[in-house]
């Protein structure tokens, strides 16, 4: 079924704001996405109508909390097919993920001189926790090179599996270069060699229709801010026999069967990985993003996003002095909405701010993948405009207006300022 993303913006009020007359234009869904009514009213609902511990209380209302946030963890195995609420470990974000996978199956499983292979695309949370338990364990942590500056090699890859890791940790998109992996393969490689996959799918989960059993990856990673939740809530989904023989690392209340002076035993999955009482609004908030996902359709976000992505690439790649990273226009349906850009001669930092006193939100910086930009792209600093399925292709002809007012501002300053000295 077709979606009307004229209405489907409408349900965003941030959207609706303006700034010294401007509207707000927002191009930075990959930090974190705005959140429709339906999000923002099941968590003031939760708040006014049920607010209550789960797991403990025997009353109305604690029961009605612990349905809604068990509930929420079968609408997100449900979005991403992951068979069961029990394979859903709720955590804080993504990069908690990934460092309990580090710090739970990784600590277990890696040794002395064992082998721990990521990309060069990843972002810092697929990155330090993996360097992190090197150094603990005295393994070596290798990457995976990318081709022309925007694919994995897969050849790479093959080579490097030779070394039998015994963890393999790739971004299913890449924050910077948009570039979507074909996981699928990857895992495929990498369970041939023997080891274990995770994948970060902060940037995929939210805009494209993504099946972890057809993926076939041991671990996946991502946050319920970049899909219309809240902020403090991210998930963290494992293979039920993994999860079953990975000992937990935080240790508290929920997380147990019964505990003795000396010891204690586990509860079931997934509770046995959540200690504490968990962020619950969070996850209702999260439950509502997800039902709000199902009723527009992964594919047509999907479908939005990247006629959204072309339509800005060809844009783009009629101005001059503007340089873009990652796989290009004729490899634009390799790509997630995410476009990285600088413009010659000028900061990135620069750009944003005059994007932004156009009320135009975008990021410039690293982008928390400084291997990449700086190692890979050779940049300390890019741009970045990033998209949802709220934006329309009004934004981008903002965005195009803000780079032709940025090269008017700022390199005709430059100039004049060469020119004085
Ligand atoms: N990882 C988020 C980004 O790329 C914060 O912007």
């Amino acid at each position: 079924m077709a979606a009307d993303f004229d209405r489907i913006r409408k349900d965003f009020p941030i959207l609706a704001t303006s700034f010294a007359g401007k509207p707000l234009t927002y191009l930075d869904s990959a930090a974190t996405s705005q959140k429709p009514a339906q999000v923002i009213d099941a968590i003031t609902n939760y708040y006014r109508r049920y607010n209550a511990n789960i797991h403990r209380g025997v009353y109305r209302i604690s029961e009605e909390a612990t349905s809604v946030y068990t509930h929420s963890k079968e609408l997100v195995a449900g979005l991403i097919n992951a068979g069961s609420y029990r394979n859903i470990i709720y955590n804080r974000n993504t990069t908690e993920g990934i460092n309990v996978v580090a710090l739970t199956y990784g600590e277990q499983q890696v040794k002395k001189g064992d082998h721990i292979l990521i990309s060069e695309m990843e972002h810092h949370s697929n990155i330090v926790p993996w360097q992190l338990l090197a150094k603990r364990k005295g393994a070596i942590l290798d990457y995976i090179r990318l081709k022309g500056a925007a694919h994995l090699d897969m050849e790479d890859l093959k080579r490097k599996l030779e070394l039998e890791p015994k963890m393999v940790a790739v971004t299913h998109v890449s924050n910077v270069l948009g570039t979507i992996n074909d996981v699928k393969e990857v895992t495929r490689l990498a369970h041939k060699a023997g080891a274990a996959v995770l994948v970060d799918a902060a940037q995929s989960v939210p805009h494209m229709p993504v099946d972890v059993k057809d993926i076939g990856c041991d671990f996946m990673a991502f946050s319920g801010h970049k899909m219309l939740g809240p902020a403090g809530v991210g998930i963290l989904y494992g293979k039920e026999d993994i999860l079953e023989k990975t000992e937990p690392i935080i240790g508290g209340g929920d997380m147990i069967r019964s505990v003795e002076f000396q010891k204690a035993t586990w509860n079931d999955l997934p509770w046995k990985f959540e200690a504490g009482t968990p962020n619950i609004e969070g996850a209702v908030g999260l439950g509502a993003a997800v039902e709000y996902l199902n009723s527009v359709g992964m594919r047509n976000i999907r479908q939005h996003e990247l006629k959204l992505t072309k339509y800005a690439m060809e844009r783009l790649a009629k101005l001059k002095d503007v340089r873009v990273y990652g796989p290009g226009l004729k490899d634009a349906e390799k790509r997630g909405g995410v476009i990285a850009f600088n413009i010659d001669a000028v900061h990135p930092h620069d750009v944003s701010q005059i994007f932004d006193s156009e009320n135009i939100c975008i990021r410039a910086g690293h982008h928390c993948a400084m291997p990449l930009v700086t190692g890979v792209l050779g940049e300390g600093a890019v741009d970045r405009m990033s998209f949802y399925l709220y934006n329309n292709e009004a934004d981008v002809d903002r965005a195009i207006a803000a780079i032709d007012r940025v090269k008017k501002v700022l390199r005709l300053g430059k100039a004049k300022r060469r020119e004085s000295v």
